[in-house]
């Protein structure tokens, strides 16, 4: 246990900014930082993080909290191990009692495996250094293969001895759970190992049916991002071409391969500091390019990339280099990783290597300085290289040629950034000397059919805030109810013309109860106020517009409306001049009724307070809806029943309370001068 004078002491030392910033490229926005969030799927940034008030706050999906809350929730961990993780980062050395046997057993599942995997990989980097088997057969293969001691060191490479339970004894002596044994993968049970075959009781699992997984391999730990470890490879080091080459760590309850980088542990903060990473095949590669300096590379592990990686890739950069071997099998899979890359919104480059080459042995045959200079000479961006790498092909003749064209444009429609995608349009007209518009008229149509597509897959229930907590929606899907969009356009009508505007809000102070006013920009004060309130956009048009306004309000020369008006996408325009400018014009003509425009700022500001009490109170309302279409679920019991009907109460009462405000409004403006 972590005693309470610690606990203030490490909640003092946080620095919310420097927490989520391990785990997030964050970008200054004002007082605030932005960044993609890691809690939902996003490509243009919603998620913000404050640091004057310590908290962060996604606007796409609703989570906020403090730096503890991210922890827990970012890396599935419990209150007294995030505490832990903020310790060992500001060098608090905590003074913890032992745990007790109670305590030791209220551990959860994760937990316990996550402390096996540890000892496990501790055992094994014994094995390598310590033991005659290892240090003879394991760690002179691998200063054989080149890599330095502190290279093996810092990735935690180990050596599962030849022995069948080398591992499982020193883990039984330790007294580790066979349960977890199996969980985690590290033991088989008999030749079976599937959790059906795992007997209920911890007595009834018989110790001399675990066998290890790993047996003579040279352990490759797989740590998540903040250095835990997941699993393992293991690396054949017999000529045996029956043995498989790779043993691999089995899905598990800490291991969920599509979302782990190999190498992103030791790679993350050069990743983010160069805002580039570079991506690689195996896990020799990745410790070969660490070790000649290339420090921001990662591959992906035991699997073939995921979406998930992806993702976690672009929380911490922008650019992406593909670092894949050069025989036909690398050249296949960098095919399917570019436009994966290109959809998650990445720059994508492009670096091959000769004769069946791959990082690794690169620089084995030629040396450190080939290597650099090699990547530095051969990486190009996408398109270049791959414009490049088919050049005979191209010379064949029209059928070749379209062919490419038709493959090159399937990529670029999947470019979210409009800007970038039509420079790619103009890049490849030039560089395969075809029309502009032909090309043009390709993507737009290629990305119609794409996006129309996502959406038949995606059809999911809209996301809803957490305002019901513990609301399951996997459990009772929530039925989709038809929200008026109405507030929300409003209340982007407003911003885009009169964001800069200043005003002045009055607010009791709760502790001392005086009256304050404040000045702020009524962006500023729509911001605010969403973000006390949780609340969010609905509509995806509307949510884009949002975070595009914000994102861009810092920015210099930013024209609001202008920058809207000349936007490359039609939908954004097409909002504009439906619900801004047509508005606006009616407004125009409130001076010919000589209504002041003091007047219409001041309407402004009561219109946005109440658009956006009347967008709370319908986000209220359609969980209070979901809330009681659960109730009818025959299968609830008591206790449920009465907590969904106390839930409903409580945002009944908030509804009626926002209906009755409706409408008022304490608030002066300050008219620009
Ligand atoms: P490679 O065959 O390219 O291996 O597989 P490597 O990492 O370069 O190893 P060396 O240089 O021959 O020692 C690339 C990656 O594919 C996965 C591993 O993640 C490996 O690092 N892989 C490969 C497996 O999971 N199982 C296998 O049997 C082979
Ligand atoms: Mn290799």
């Amino acid at each position: 246990m972590i005693p309470p004078d610690q606990v203030d002491e490490i909640h003092r030392a946080v620095r919310i900014e420097e927490v989520v910033g391990e785990f997030v490229m964050l970008k200054k926005r004002g007082a605030n930082y932005i960044g993609l969030c890691p809690f939902h799927n996003e490509k243009t940034p919603s998620f913000t993080v404050s640091a004057t008030k310590g908290i962060f706050k996604c606007f796409g999906c609703g989570k906020a909290g403090n730096a503890v809350g991210f922890l827990m929730d970012h890396l599935h961990i419990t209150y007294p191990e995030a505490l832990r993780w903020l310790a060992n980062k500001y060098n608090i050395s905590i003074k913890e009692r032992e745990l007790s046997d109670e305590e030791k057993k209220s551990l959860t599942e994760k937990e316990s495996i996550l402390i096996l995997l540890k000892f496990a990989a501790q055992h094994y980097q014994n094995n390598l250094f310590e033991t005659d088997e290892g240090k003879s057969v394991a760690l002179s293969y691998l200063y054989e293969r080149g890599l330095e001691e502190h290279i093996i060191r810092e990735f935690g490479l180990g050596y599962s001895l030849n022995d069948k339970r080398g591992f499982t004894q020193s883990a039984l002596q330790a007294q580790f759970s066979k349960r977890y044994l199996i969980k985690s993968g590290q033991c088989l049970y008999k030749t079976e190992y599937h959790e059906s075959e795992i007997p209920e009781t911890e007595d009834a699992i018989d110790a001399q049916f675990l066998i290890d997984r790993f047996q003579a391999r040279i352990m490759f730990p797989i740590h998540d991002e903040s250095g835990r470890v997941l699993g393992f490879g293991g690396r054949n080091l017999s000529a045996d071409k029956n043995l498989a080459k790779y043993v691999n760590s089995p899905e598990s309850p800490v291991y969920h391969k599509s979302e782990v980088l190999y190498g992103l542990y030791q790679a993350k903060k050069h990743i983010i500091k160069e805002n580039a990473s570079i991506l690689a095949e195996g896990y020799m590669d990745v410790i070969a390019l660490h070790q000649h300096g290339l420090r921001n590379a990662v591959a992906s592990s035991g699997t073939s990339l995921t979406e998930g990686q992806v993702r976690k890739l672009h929380r911490f950069c922008e650019k992406v280099i593909i670092a894949f071997d050069g025989d036909d099998a690398g050249k296949k899979a960098a095919e399917r990783a570019v436009p994966m890359l290109l959809e998650e919104g990445l720059m994508v480059y492009r670096v091959s290597f000769p004769d069946n080459h791959d990082p690794d042995s690169f620089a084995k045959a030629f040396g450190r300085e080939a290597l650099l200079r090699h990547i530095v000479q051969n990486t190009h961006d996408f398109l270049e290289y791959y414009v490049y790498e088919n050049k005979d092909f191209l010379m064949r003749g029209p059928i070749e040629r379209s062919s490419f064209i038709g493959k090159m444009a399937s990529w670029i429609a999947l470019i979210p950034n409009d800007i970038r995608r039509t420079l790619y349009i103009q890049e490849l007209s030039k560089k395969l000397g075809i029309g502009e518009e032909v090309i043009q008229t390709e993507v737009t149509r290629l990305r119609k059919e794409w996006i129309k597509s996502k959406i038949i897959k995606e059809q999911s229930p809209s996301v809803l805030p957490e305002i019901a907590p513990n609301y399951d929606n996997q459990k009772h899907p929530i039925e989709i109810l038809p929200v008026s969009h109405a507030d929300e356009s409003e209340i982007l009508r407003l911003l885009l013309l009169y964001g800069n505007m200043v005003m002045e809000e009055e607010f009791t102070d709760p502790l001392t109860g005086q009256t304050q006013t404040k000045q702020m920009t009524l962006a500023e004060f729509v911001l605010e106020y969403m973000s006390i309130e949780q609340l969010m956009f609905n509509d995806p048009l509307h949510m884009k517009i949002f975070s595009l306004y914000y994102n861009n309000l810092t920015e210099k020369g930013f024209t609001g409306l202008e920058y809207f008006m000349n936007f490359p996408d039609d939908d954004v325009r097409g909002f504009i001049t439906n619900h801004v400018i047509k508005n606006h014009e009616v407004s125009e003509n409130w001076k010919k009724f000589n209504i002041h425009i003091a007047d219409e700022l001041s309407l402004s500001v009561k219109a946005l307070k109440k658009s956006l009490q009347s967008l709370k109170e319908k986000i209220i309302s359609q969980i209070i809806a979901s809330l009681k279409n659960e109730l009818k679920n025959e299968n609830l019991d008591e206790n449920e029943a009465t907590i969904l009907l106390h839930k409903i109460r409580v945002l009944e009462k908030e509804r009626i309370e926002i209906n009755k405000n409706l409408g008022r409004s304490g608030i002066k403006y300050i008219p620009e001068s």
